[in-house]
C-alpha cells in the first residue's frame, strides 16, 4: 500500500477574459495549501485548466471574427502566464476542450444513462429567430417584473436583486439582436439528481462539506432536488452528447470532469502516477477541490452525484472560499475596481499580494476584503519591518566581521526551540486553511526574535572589540530564527524564501528539516529580498485599472459610427436655430454639367423653393417627384453655378448610398419639424 497522496484542484477559470484578482484569491489559497503539504514532504499533485466551452465563449469568438479554438488557445496561454506571474505552481494546466475531457464526459454520461439516471423531455425555451439560436438566460434582457428597472438580465435584476425566469421579464428582447424572442420547443437531456438524494444527504453531512455550506444545502434538500438539464442545442461550443448530432453537453457538465481529464493528461506524462489510484471508487488517496462559494451547487451536489453514479470516487472535501472585495466594494468593471493580474504585475510585487491575502484567508466562506492602505501597511510593517529586517540588520555583521561565517553554536537555544515548536501549530493552521492564524503565529515569533535583537543590540556591542564573539553569536542566533520564519512563510512567499535560501546558503527549507540550525556555515552577502510597498505604485496601478475598465466599457465602433465620427456637442439653442419643415418635391430634373446634383422644386405649404441637392447617385429625378422630405428652411440662400439654392434637404448619407428622410404618409407640407 503506497503512502497517502493528495490531488488538489483549483476551479477552472473561463477561457473568456483576463485573470483578475478574484481568480488570484483562489489560486493563492490553493497554491499555499499545496506548498504546505510539499513543505511537509507529502506527495501532492496540483491541477487545473481552462474552462473552454459554452455560449459566451462561442459568441465572443464570433465577435472577434475568429474560431472558438483560436480564442481558447490564446486564453489558456494568457491564463497560464498570469498564474505563473504569481508563482501558482500547477503540475498541469489543461483545457476542457480536449480529447481526454471528451472521453471522460462521454464515459460518465454513458454510465449514468445505463443506470437510468438520464431522462429526456421536450422543454420550451426562448429562441432568437434572427440569430437562429436558443438564448441562455443571460442573453435575454427586459424590464424587471418586480421593480420595473429597464435593461435587466433574464435571470436576475441588478437593481433590486430579484431572481426570476426569463418568461417573467416584461418586454423581453434578445441581447444579441434586440428582437423579441419566441418560445420554441426542444428535446433536452436531464440528469436525475433526485436518484441521489439519500447519498447526497449523507455525503454532504460529512467533513467533505464546510458547516456553512451544509446549512445552505439543507435548504435545497428541503426544496427538493430537481433534475438537472445537461444538454444544450446547436449552435454551441462543446462536446456532442453520445447518440446525437446536434445536442451538446452543457458547459457545467464537462467542466468538473475537466479535473479528471487534466489529471489524466498529467498522469500520461508522469507514468509513475496512476490515475486509478486517485479516481477509482474507494481510492485511498485524497482529493480536494478549491472553489468559490458561488459554484458550490455544482460541486456539492451535481459533481459528487455524477461521480457516485458513474462508479468513481467522491471528493475528500470541497473547500469553498468567499468573494474578494476591493476596499469594501465588489469588483466591478464599471466602477473601475476590476484589477487584472497583468495590471497588478506591471506595478507591484506578486508576493505582496500572496502575503496580504494569506494574512486574511480562513477556512470559512465570508468575503475577504483587500483594503489597499491596509495592504501597504501590513506588508511594510510585518513582512518587511518584522521579518526581512531581521536578516538585513544582522547579515552585515556576519559578512563584514566574520567573513560570512556563522558561529558554531546558538546563543539562545530556547528561542530557537520555541520557533521550531511553533511550527507544529503553524502547520496545523495551514492545513486547516486558517492561513490568517498561521501568519499571526509567525508574526508573534518574529516579534520575539526582534525583541531578542533589540535586547542584545549588536550595533552597540560591536563598538567594543571584547564583544565581538557575542555579536557573532547574537547574529547567528537571529539568522537561524530568520531561517525558521522563512520556512513557515515559504508556502506564502516562495520567491522571497528562495532568495533567503540563496542568501543563507542552505538546503531547501521544509517543515521537516526546520530544526537543523545553521552553524559554522558560510552565508552570502545580504541583498534586499524585498522592498517596501510604495503607495504611489498602488495608486498608479489603481488608475491604470480604472482606465482599462473605461476603455473596455467603450464599445468598438463599426459601420457608420466608425466611418463618420460623431461631431462635437451643440447647445439646445444651436439646435433651436434650425427651422426644419415638411416639403413635397413637386419637380425634379438633372443639372447639366453637374455629376451629383439634381435640381428640385419643393412645395413648403404654398411656398415653392428651389434646391440643388447632391443626391444623384441614389435617385433619378423621376422617382423623386411626389416624395415628401424634410428641409432646412432657414439656411441662407446660396448662389451656385447653376442657380440659387434656397434650402437643404435632409438625407442620410452613407458611404455607398443615400436615404431620403421622409415623414410618415400624410404629413402636411410647411409643418415645422422639432
Ligand atoms: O465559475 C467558473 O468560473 C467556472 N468556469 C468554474 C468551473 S470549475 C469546474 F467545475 F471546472
Ligand atoms: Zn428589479
Amino acid at each position: 500500500m503506497s503512502k497517502k497522496q493528495t490531488l488538489v484542484t483549483m476551479a477552472l477559470p473561463y477561457a473568456n477574459g483576463d485573470v483578475h484578482l478574484g481568480n488570484l484569491l483562489e489560486a493563492i489559497q490553493t497554491d499555499i495549501f499545496v506548498r504546505v503539504l510539499r513543505a511537509n514532504e507529502e506527495t501532492c499533485h496540483f491541477v487545473s485548466g481552462s474552462d473552454a466551452h459554452g455560449t459566451p465563449i462561442m459568441l465572443n469568438a464570433q465577435k472577434q471574427g475568429i474560431g472558438p479554438e483560436e480564442l481558447i488557445t490564446k486564453a489558456r496561454a494568457s491564463q497560464e502566464q498570469d498564474f505563473a506571474g504569481f508563482s501558482i505552481n500547477f503540475d498541469h494546466f489543461h483545457t476542457t476542450h480536449s480529447e481526454k475531457n471528451n472521453y471522460y464526459a462521454c464515459d460518465i454520461y454513458n454510465k449514468l444513462q445505463a443506470k437510468g439516471d438520464i431522462s429526456q423531455r421536450a422543454i420550451m425555451q426562448a429562441f432568437d429567430p434572427e440569430k437562429n439560436m436558443f438564448l441562455p438566460d443571460r442573453f435575454i434582457k427586459g424590464e424587471c417584473p418586480r421593480c420595473h428597472a429597464a435593461d435587466q438580465y433574464g435571470d436576475n435584476c441588478e437593481v433590486c436583486g430579484a431572481t426570476y425566469s426569463p418568461a417573467e421579464l416584461i418586454n423581453p428582447v434578445s441581447a444579441l439582436t434586440g428582437v423579441t424572442p419566441i418560445n420554441k420547443e426542444s428535446e433536452h437531456y436531464f440528469f436525475e439528481l433526485g436518484h441521489y438524494e439519500a447519498f447526497l444527504k449523507e455525503w454532504t453531512a460529512t467533513d467533505a462539506v464546510q458547516p456553512q455550506m451544509q446549512n445552505k444545502l439543507s435548504e435545497w434538500f428541503d426544496a427538493g432536488l430537481k433534475a438537472w438539464d445537461i444538454s444544450r442545442d446547436a449552435p454551441y461550443f462543446g462536446f456532442t452528447i453520445p447518440g446525437t448530432t446536434d445536442k451538446y453537453f452543457y458547459v457545467w457538465m464537462d467542466a468538473p470532469i475537466g479535473y479528471m481529464a487534466s489529471f489524466a493528461e498529467y498522469c500520461e506524462k508522469n507514468t509513475d502516477i496512476n490515475f486509478d489510484d486517485f479516481w477509482r471508487e474507494g481510492a485511498s488517496h485524497e482529493l480536494y477541490h478549491f472553489i468559490g462559494k458561488d459554484i458550490m451547487y455544482f460541486h456539492n451536489l451535481f459533481w459528487p452525484a455524477m461521480l457516485k453514479g458513474a462508479g468513481y470516487r467522491t471528493p475528500t472535501a470541497i473547500y469553498c472560499h468567499g468573494f474578494l472585495t476591493l476596499d469594501g466594494q465588489k469588483m466591478s468593471k464599471s466602477r473601475g475596481t476590476f484589477i487584472k493580474a497583468k495590471t497588478y504585475l506591471e506595478h507591484l510585487n506578486p508576493e505582496y499580494l500572496r502575503y496580504y491575502l494569506a494574512s486574511k484567508l480562513n477556512a470559512g466562506v465570508s468575503d475577504i476584503d483587500l483594503c489597499w492602505d491596509d495592504f501597504t501597511n501590513k506588508v511594510n510593517a510585518d513582512l518587511v519591518g518584522k521579518v526581512i529586517n531581521i536578516a538585513s540588520r544582522c547579515a552585515n555583521f556576519i559578512s563584514k566581521r566574520f567573513d560570512g561565517k556563522l558561529a558554531s553554536k546558538l546563543e539562545n537555544e530556547t528561542l530557537f526551540e520555541q520557533g521550531v515548536n511553533a511550527g507544529d501549530t503553524i502547520l496545523t493552521f495551514f492545513k486547516e486553511r486558517n492561513y490568517h492564524l498561521a501568519v499571526q503565529a509567525i508574526m508573534r515569533y518574529a516579534d520575539s526574535v526582534n525583541q531578542y535583537i533589540d535586547a542584545n543590540k549588536p550595533w552597540e556591542l560591536i563598538k567594543d572589540p571584547n564583544n565581538l564573539e557575542k555579536v557573532h553569536l547574537v547574529c547567528t542566533q537571529a539568522l537561524n530564527c530568520f531561517k525558521l520564519l522563512m520556512t513557515y512563510l515559504k508556502p506564502i512567499i516562495p520567491t522571497i524564501a528562495q532568495g533567503a535560501e540563496d542568501f543563507l546558503q542552505c538546503e531547501p527549507l521544509t517543515f521537516i528539516n526546520r530544526n537543523k540550525a545553521l552553524l559554522d556555515t558560510t552565508i552570502n552577502r545580504y541583498q534586499p529580498l524585498v522592498t517596501r510597498v510604495c503607495p504611489t505604485k498602488v495608486e498608479t496601478m489603481q488608475e491604470q485599472a480604472k482606465q482599462e475598465a473605461a476603455e473596455a466599457a467603450t464599445p468598438t465602433l463599426t459601420g457608420p459610427l466608425a466611418d463618420f465620427p460623431l461631431k462635437e456637442e451643440i447647445s439646445f439653442d444651436d439646435f433651436a436655430k434650425l427651422d426644419l419643415r415638411i416639403v413635397t418635391i413637386v419637380h425634379a430634373e438633372a443639372v447639366e454639367g453637374a455629376d451629383k446634383l439634381i435640381k428640385v422644386i419643393v412645395d413648403m405649404g404654398g411656398i415653392e423653393k428651389q434646391v440643388f441637392a447632391g443626391i444623384k447617385k441614389a435617385f433619378s429625378p423621376e422617382e423623386l417627384i411626389g416624395k415628401q422630405t424634410v428641409m432646412v428652411a432657414n439656411l441662407a440662400p446660396r448662389k451656385m453655378r447653376f442657380g440659387l439654392s434656397e434650402g437643404m434637404l435632409l438625407v442620410a448619407s452613407g458611404k455607398e448610398t443615400l436615404w431620403l428622410i421622409s415623414p410618415q404618409e400624410g404629413a402636411e407640407p410647411g409643418t415645422p419639424v422639432k
